[in-house]
């Protein structure tokens, strides 16, 4: 299995050891959301065998950026543990003040992830239609749409652009209408995530989450589908490694 996204840092787990340890024969993608998370995913890529990681300023840390944010970025791209750029992206939940702030940002994070032709991970929240209209600029980017939550036409927009959506523990929600979504989509677009220690799908819903939990979200997809978990577990595994160029010979 592959959890393309999850924030398994110190400042969320007491023992990292085993929550990457339970994942040990599988892969975990870090994601980095500012300076000092970025710095951390690397230190964690190095260490850890079966961890990748993204780095990236997300839209909510915008206000925390340094001079050096950028240049962390840029020159750990090339490490072969860094697999993108990521999460970035647009968020307008809590505040609009800033909306051209952060889409400097995101645009720049996004020609950085054109110059090194890397894939990003977006982050998008009440934000679609502005995070579409940039995304269509940059179609030649692999991107991933993490948390996808959004309707069948936006989701087909995406995928048109050459996007994955990132499916994690909201679609096993009792409320969720993701599942109607998701039956209407080829599975090839899907990335399976579980943005730990949040969003913890069901039946640990309000736990901390794990990256084990993705299996979860896989049952459910399968139960969706009407195929086996093993299925939906090869096919997504295939999607993630060529997603981030795990392994160039089988894409
Ligand atoms: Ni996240």
């Amino acid at each position: 299995m592959i959890d393309t996204h999850a924030h398994i840092l110190n400042e969320y787990y007491d023992d990292i050891d085993k929550v990457i340890n339970n994942m040990k024969d599988n892969i975990i993608i870090i994601s980095g959301t500012n300076d000092s998370d970025n710095i951390e995913v690397i230190k964690l890529c190095n260490k850890y065998k079966n961890v990748y990681g993204t780095i990236g300023i997300h839209p909510e840390e915008i206000d925390n950026m340094t001079s050096d944010s950028y240049k962390i970025i840029e020159e750990n791209l090339s490490s072969p543990k860094i697999v993108g750029i990521g999460e970035i992206g647009l968020d307008y939940h809590y505040t609009k003040d800033n909306k051209e702030k952060q889409k400097e940002v995101f645009i720049n994070q996004l020609n950085l992830a054109k110059k090194y032709n890397k894939p990003v991970v977006v982050h998008s929240r009440d934000a679609i239609a502005d995070t579409y209209e940039i995304l269509k600029k940059y179609k030649e980017l692999k991107k991933d749409i993490h948390c996808f939550s959004g309707s069948l036409e936006m989701a087909k927009e995406f995928i048109k652009i050459n996007c994955r959506l990132g499916i994690g523990g909201v679609l096993t929600f009792k409320n969720s209408k993701l599942s109607e979504v998701i039956k209407q989509l080829p599975i090839d677009s899907f990335l399976l995530e579980t943005d730990s220690p949040f969003l913890t799908p069901e039946p640990f819903r309000g736990d901390k989450n794990e990256p084990y939990n993705i299996i979860y979200v896989a049952k459910k997809i399968a139960e969706i589908k009407g195929i086996s978990l093993e299925e939906v577990l090869e096919i997504t595994k295939n999607n993630a490694i060529c997603q981030f160029d795990l392994d160039k010979k089988m894409c």
